[in-house]
């Protein structure tokens, strides 16, 4: 790893920042001072910025409980931004795999690892988002199978051409269903139930490919994901 991105991966500083402490002669790598931002790391390398030992994060890998009314956005704005949640140096730099509406509660996963992320949300990979959905009036129950057929062969969302991909529809009670789609539309879930005449009152994601929400996270906690969990995408 080039020593500006290692300074920026175990320090708060910014690309710009760290190049700049570089060319001061801040930065020792085994003892000598390194003013090259290029220099490569050797494995095993002792770094140390203003004399201070430091250590590269490396990826970070987390799930979060989100709780409502904050928003999948890098930035505050009406709301607060999950990452406002992570007590972590430079939180505001990761990526929110997969946004979820600002009421919308539950699982969301966060890294910085690109390609991890991609490979969650990109279209041609099927992975799939459980959901667990409140409903505004209860299903007729003489028409379940003929709804859960539905879903599974594609709803006709309002200003769009296409079907959505097939869906799993499971129903728990009258007014409450567990819903997986394996695409992300604008709010999907709710132009769905809304395509069937009926209204989402609430929507919590419980799980995302095989990644299921922590039970010990209350709303705002969370934790990093284990290696199974990373391996898993
Ligand atoms: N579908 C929605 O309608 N909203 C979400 O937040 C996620 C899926």
């Amino acid at each position: 790893m080039r020593l500006d991105k290692y300074l920026c991966e175990s320090t708060e500083l910014s690309r710009a920042n760290a190049k700049k402490c570089l060319h001061r002669g801040e930065v020792t790598c085994n003892g000598i001072v390194v003013k090259n931002s290029a220099f490569k790391v050797p494995d095993n390398c002792e770094v140390r910025f203003l004399g201070e030992l430091v250590k590269a994060r490396g990826l970070r890998y987390i799930m979060l409980n989100k709780p409502a009314d904050t928003l999948c956005s890098n930035v505050d704005e009406v709301y607060p931004s999950v990452l406002s949640l992570l007590d972590i140096p430079k939180a505001y730099s990761l990526h929110i795999a997969g946004r979820l509406d600002a009421d919308t509660t539950g699982l969301v996963l966060i890294t910085d690892d690109g390609q991890w992320s991609h490979r969650l949300t990109s279209p041609v990979k099927v992975c799939g988002k459980r959901y667990r959905v409140q409903l505004a009036a209860p299903l007729p129950e003489d028409k379940i199978a003929e709804l859960i057929e539905r879903f599974a062969s594609g709803i006709a969302l309002k200003g769009e051409k296409a079907l959505t991909r097939p869906a799993l529809l499971e129903v728990l009670a009258p007014t409450e269903v567990l819903l997986t789609i394996i695409e992300g539309k604008y709010h999907q879930a709710k132009r769905m139930f809304a395509a069937i005449g009926n209204q989402v009152v609430s929507l919590h994601r419980e799980q995302v490919g095989v990644i299921a929400l922590d039970p010990s996270l209350r709303p705002g906690e969370w934790r990093y994901l284990t290696q199974d969990e990373i391996d898993s995408v």
